[in-house]
């Protein structure tokens, strides 16, 4: 008998070699493993970056590069992806394993704090942005990365669900359900996008920007 996720994955095309050697490297050497995104979601945004075909995407929290890798997939000829991570001991395996996935041309990756790094990017120059680093900061990242996003621009943010944290009581003030939530109700309020909360995993939503 089949649970319902390994019917979805079954049903999904599979990872290629490189992210099948991704997920044993980060599985082997990693404490939080199951923090990269998988199979079903790292082929949703690639699937989502070939349909925007993005110039520049930006990312945060990189972790071991699974979702780096999918988004760079539907990236226009000579596009950049720029991912933020905030730990310095994850650059070499990063620098590694961009150069064995050949993908060392279409990545810039910045180390250290996402909500700061943020800021030094140009206004309107992302077509796409992908919000998955340390959840407490969630509500600071979405308001600095407004600015960098395009009007017509997507902003997808990850684990917004935070196992169904979001709908119960929350206990000693957690502050990483308190931070998706502030950032659930901040973008459902946000009369310059058009959102869609996608209970895919742990929750994505997707978030149109529609006006400055
Ligand atoms: C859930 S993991 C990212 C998974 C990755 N996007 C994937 O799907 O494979 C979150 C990552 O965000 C990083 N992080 C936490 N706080 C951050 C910050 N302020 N700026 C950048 N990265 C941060 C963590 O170190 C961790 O590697």
């Amino acid at each position: 008998m089949w649970n319902i996720d390994e019917y979805i994955e079954n049903h999904t095309t599979e990872e290629d070699q490189v992210l099948s050697w991704l997920r044993r490297k980060t599985y082997l050497t990693t404490t939080m493993p199951r923090q990269l995104s998988g199979r079903v979601q790292g082929k949703l945004l690639e699937m989502f970056s070939r349909m925007i075909n993005p110039e520049n995407i930006l990312e945060i929290g990189t972790f071991t590069g699974y979702s780096a890798y999918c988004l760079t997939k539907g990236l226009k000829a000579g596009g950049k992806l720029h991912t933020i991570e905030v730990k310095d001991e994850l650059e070499d395996h990063l620098n590694d394993f961009f150069s064995r996935a050949g993908i060392l041309d279409k990545v810039v990756l910045h180390i250290g704090d996402g909500a700061q790094i943020v800021k030094e990017f140009s206004d309107s120059m992302f077509d796409m942005v992908f919000i998955d680093g340390d959840k407490r900061q969630y509500p600071e990242y979405y308001e600095n990365v407004f600015p960098k996003v395009k009007i017509g621009g997507y902003i997808l943010i990850d684990n917004v669900l935070w196992y169904d944290k979001v709908i119960s009581e929350v206990k000693n003030n957690d502050p990483y359900t308190l931070g998706i939530i502030k950032l659930n109700d901040m973008v459902q309020a946000d009369n310059r996008v058009e959102n869609v909360l996608v209970p895919i995993r742990d929750g994505l939503t997707l978030a149109r920007k529609i006006s400055d």
